[in-house]
């Protein structure tokens, strides 16, 4: 593993006739980032790993300072990794001004998430193409559970005309089906305990799907979850999200959900077939 926190020391050892994957993260790594760098690794000749906490996709300066950051810690989870390329940029490295650009992403970016947080695609698009300029690598790897977030990168890289495939992984989740997130660490013992109870009642509902009105499995949910301790629902949606856009292919319904669990945001979905 070699660490850069120059981009352009990055550029340098980077031979451009070989196959380049890119993983970019936040840091604070865990098994679902570790699927990711693996799979890159699989399919290409070099990997390039970012750790950085984005400044311009929070929405919240409270929920940035909160952000879970160890960045001993994830380049110590990385050290297994002999041929990788970890960079660890400083703001200055990439802003000289910390703001977002501002794409038309149609209207993906005003609904669920976007709706909730108003600007945090924009500012996700803003870093993620500057990575993919600076790098220019043949494959990015995006966890599907983020699915709003990589199906808007999938968007931005269609009406940019990037030349970068955009590789969907799948969500990894704890043994009791929590998805995996940076953000799981800051719940208590009895909040993780009730956040492991969310996907359980997203299988449930996607069961009944068939049998029942869309709007229906909305509010069954809704009320199961809103019931569970510690849990307050944001906002629960069946939505398919290639309708907002006609540049997008039609890839099904998913079920979204976006709870907290006391002080941490939670978000899910799944695909409903
Ligand atoms: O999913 C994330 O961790 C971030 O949104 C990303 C894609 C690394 C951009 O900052």
């Amino acid at each position: 593993m070699r660490v850069f926190s120059s981009h352009k020391e990055l550029i340098k050892s980077i031979d451009s006739t070989k196959l380049v994957g890119l993983v970019p993260t936040m840091g604070s790594l865990h098994e679902g980032h570790i699927y990711l760098i693996n799979r890159a690794i699989n399919d290409n000749e070099q990997v390039i790993v970012t750790i950085y906490v984005n400044p311009t996709q929070f929405n919240n300066k409270s929920d940035l300072t909160k952000y879970p950051r160890n960045l001993k810690k994830d380049l110590r989870k990385l050290e297994c990794f002999k041929n990788i390329f970890v960079y660890t940029p400083s703001d200055n490295d990439l802003y000289k001004e910390i703001v977002s650009k501002n794409y038309d992403l149609d209207d993906l970016d005003n609904v669920l998430e976007g709706k909730f947080r108003p600007g945090h695609f924009n500012g996700v698009a803003t870093i993620v193409e500057k990575l993919f300029n600076l790098f220019t690598p043949n494959n990015a790897y995006f966890g599907e559970k983020d699915y709003q977030q990589l199906t808007i990168i999938k968007l931005m890289v269609k009406k940019l005309k990037l030349n970068v495939n955009i590789v969907p992984c799948d969500t990894v989740r704890e043994p009791d089906g929590l998805a995996m997130s940076s953000r799981n660490k800051l719940m208590n013992k009895k909040e993780r305990l009730y956040a492991g109870k969310i996907h359980s009642l997203m299988i449930k509902a996607k069961e009944i799907y068939l049998d029942n009105k869309i709007d229906n499995i909305e509010n069954i949910l809704k009320n199961e979850l809103n019931n569970l301790k510690h849990c307050k629902v944001e906002y629960i949606k069946i939505d398919n999200l290639s309708k907002y856009s006609d540049c997008l292919k039609d890839e099904g319904y998913r079920l979204f959900v976006a709870c907290w669990i006391g002080k941490t945001r939670i978000i899910d979905n799944i695909l409903l077939r």
